[in-house]
């Protein structure tokens, strides 16, 4: 009887055990997406014309009332639009904007802007 018991929980065991390890491993991977600044700046077309930075100046800053995002925190930021692409963040635009970008062009973005100063230059690749 105790073969039989052993026979019928190792597999168990074994599936638990591997059903943890891609657990955690996914959870690793979603933890480990870096931000890339050189490619968040080539992301960024879509942004500028609301976000108003420093150096990089967009025609509409004072008919939409964005906020700055130049020099925020990248984790804020990724913070920010996961929010807005989960909908628990409300405003319509940031939403579709949000939806449509991977983790990994949110961190890259987030890169970008977190980069920015006062004396940054203008992004010639808007
Ligand atoms: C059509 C104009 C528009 C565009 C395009 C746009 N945003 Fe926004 N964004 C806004 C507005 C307005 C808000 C404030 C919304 C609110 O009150 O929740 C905002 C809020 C944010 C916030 C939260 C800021 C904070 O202080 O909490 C982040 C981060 C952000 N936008 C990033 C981006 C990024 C990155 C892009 C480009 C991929 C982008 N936005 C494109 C208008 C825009």
């Amino acid at each position: 009887m105790k073969m039989i018991k052993n026979n019928i929980t190792l597999p168990t065991k074994l599936f638990l055990s591997l059903s943890f390890s891609l657990l955690v491993t996914s959870v690793v991977q979603a933890a480990d997406i870096q931000g890339n600044a050189e490619q968040g700046a080539n992301k960024v077309r879509l942004c500028a014309g609301c976000h108003a930075i420093p150096g990089y100046r967009s025609s509409v800053p004072e008919v939409y009332n964005v906020p700055m995002i130049g020099g925020q925190s990248a984790g804020y930021m990724v913070a920010a639009l996961q929010a807005y692409k989960k909908g628990e963040r409300k405003h319509p635009t940031m939403r579709s904007v949000a939806g449509s970008l991977s983790d990994q062009e949110m961190a890259d973005i987030a890169a970008y802007y977190a980069a920015q100063d006062a004396v940054s230059k203008a992004n010639k690749l808007k």
